[in-house]
């Protein structure tokens, strides 16, 4: 064997070398454990370049169609789980176009599978084949979010009218409903919604024919494989990255969807933060379903929130692929670099995490459909006297006492100190301010009257909130509509 002949048919690029690779560099080289998840975008990139070289007669139609039929036999073959993949092929690609020439060969249609990669290189075929694929995963994403936030608009639906206490410095604050509660992370994830469906917006976007990292001499159509593609803007018009170097060696669309990802779990992990609160003997506000708990080995009497406490645990994970993305790129010098193929099995954790953390949420906040009686069942259990009971203690509505004052017409200062001599006095009668008699409450200020109950009360104070986005239940009622008539738009 001539010294240029050594593992020839497993390599790609071996004429040039005078020793094989070692065993643990090949090892070390190699992604194609991770990498042949993108077989797909990598089969339907390759189709698309192969029908523009066609059309542009690089090629001819008869390789065309040997390329195409050697490539739908691969897909056919990898799904049926009957695609060999070899380590010593390094990557998807290399596996997929080795096998491509085989398959060309053996059935007599010579060397077309050879031709499929002109002006083409892995460079530009991976920055594709990410892309492509994780436009898909977006898709996905954008999906299971309008799950979730239609799972916590039937919550917030059926509990406008439970009060519970809102907490600031996890302090009792002010009363507020249970619906605004749910709302408010409705608002957040539909801004989670916003920000992929901008980074989709950026990934979309054609890097074949940047080629190795300075363009191609071949006259490559590139519009007519973004369009082929789908890589196109809302008006249809292909959208190709501009810049050959930028197209081969920047993954920020990568790392822009790692820092939505990540904002996203953070919202989950705040929402998770406060399902475990809730759902602790000391609140009692909420169950979770029996089967998103665990027990404890020991201790017979418990029911162990997993589901969330893991929630917030796999958040920590997300933001720290996002800090191993962002950290991959920092000293790349232009253009492609092979630490690039470090991004993919970060980012690929966190498409399959955030998946399946919003889908197991959507689930455990709204139920799972009974097909059998058609209506939704398992959702998280709410407890409005828990709720009720806790937003009684805290003196939750002394606010609307200095407020009532401010109609009097005090100014609010003078009022904020009148009440805390108010509050005082109600912790040393061990009672709520709604149970001061009436001419304790005039000792403070003679203009308190009787109507100051109104707004001492609970419901009193929810209802004053009767402002755009404020907890008054009409309020949240007409949000509820709002996000209902966006999430059916969808
Ligand atoms: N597996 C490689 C990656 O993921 C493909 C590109 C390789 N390019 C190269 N010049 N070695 O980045």
């Amino acid at each position: 064997m001539s010294q240029n002949q050594f593992d020839k048919k497993s390599t790609a690029w071996s004429a040039l070398f005078s020793e094989p690779m070692s065993d643990l560099v090949k090892r070390y080289t190699a992604s194609v454990f991770f990498d042949k998840r993108l077989w797909q975008a990598d089969i339907q990139g390759s189709l698309a370049h192969a029908e523009m070289l066609c059309h542009q007669k690089i090629i001819s139609a008869e390789d065309h169609q040997a390329i195409q039929a050697g490539l739908r036999t691969i897909a056919a073959d990898i799904e049926a789980g009957r695609f060999d993949w070899q380590l010593s092929l390094e990557d998807v690609h290399f596996n997929i176009e080795a096998r491509l020439i085989a398959i060309i060969e053996a059935s007599g249609g010579g060397d077309a599978g050879k031709r499929l990669h002109t002006g083409r290189s892995r460079n530009d075929q991976v920055a594709t084949d990410v892309r492509l694929w994780l436009r898909g995963e977006i898709d996905l994403i954008l999906g299971l979010l309008t799950e979730l936030q239609k799972a916590l608009l039937e919550v917030a639906e059926d509990n406008v009218d439970v009060i519970l206490p809102g907490f600031t410095h996890l302090q009792v604050a002010q009363p507020i409903s249970f619906g605004h509660h749910m709302l408010a992370y409705v608002e957040m994830f539909s801004r989670d919604g916003e920000r992929m469906v901008d980074v989709r917006r950026r990934t979309n976007r054609l890097p074949l024919g940047a080629a190795a990292l300075a363009g191609t001499s071949y006259p490559l159509d590139r519009e007519r494989v973004a369009t082929t593609l789908g890589m196109v803007d809302a008006q249809g018009q292909p959208q190709v990255c501009q810049n050959s170097l930028d197209a081969v060696s920047d993954r920020d669309f990568a790392i822009e969807f790692t820092a939505a990802a990540s904002l996203c779990m953070v919202h989950i992990s705040r929402f998770s933060e406060e399902l475990i609160l809730w759902m602790s003997q000391n609140f009692g506000f909420i169950q979770i379903a029996d089967r998103f708990t665990t027990g404890s080995s020991i201790m017979p009497q418990k029911k162990n929130p997993d589901v969330p406490e893991l929630a917030r645990g796999k958040t920590g994970r997300v933001v720290g692929h996002l800090m191993g993305l962002i950290t991959l790129m920092k000293g790349q010098p232009l253009a492609y670099n092979k630490d690039n193929q470090e991004d993919k099995e970060p980012l690929f954790d966190t498409v399959d995490t955030l998946k399946d953390t919003l889908r197991i949420f959507a689930e455990m906040v709204g139920g799972q459909l009974n097909p059998e009686s058609g209506v939704k069942e398992g959702g998280i259990t709410v407890h409005p006297e828990a709720m009720t009971r806790a937003a009684h203690k805290g003196y939750a509505t002394a606010t609307d006492l200095a407020d009532y004052l401010v109609k009097k017409g005090l100014p609010f200062r003078d009022a904020h100190e009148t009440v805390a001599h108010a509050v005082k006095a109600a912790i040393s009668h061990e009672c709520d301010l709604s149970e001061l008699p009436l001419n304790v409450l005039q000792e403070f200020n003679p203009s308190i009257e009787k109507d100051v109950y109104d707004v001492l009360i609970l419901r009193g104070s929810l209802n004053a909130r009767d402002i755009l986005g404020g907890t008054a239940p009409t309020q949240v009622r007409l949000q509820i509509e709002r996000h209902q008539a966006r999430l059916t738009r969808q």
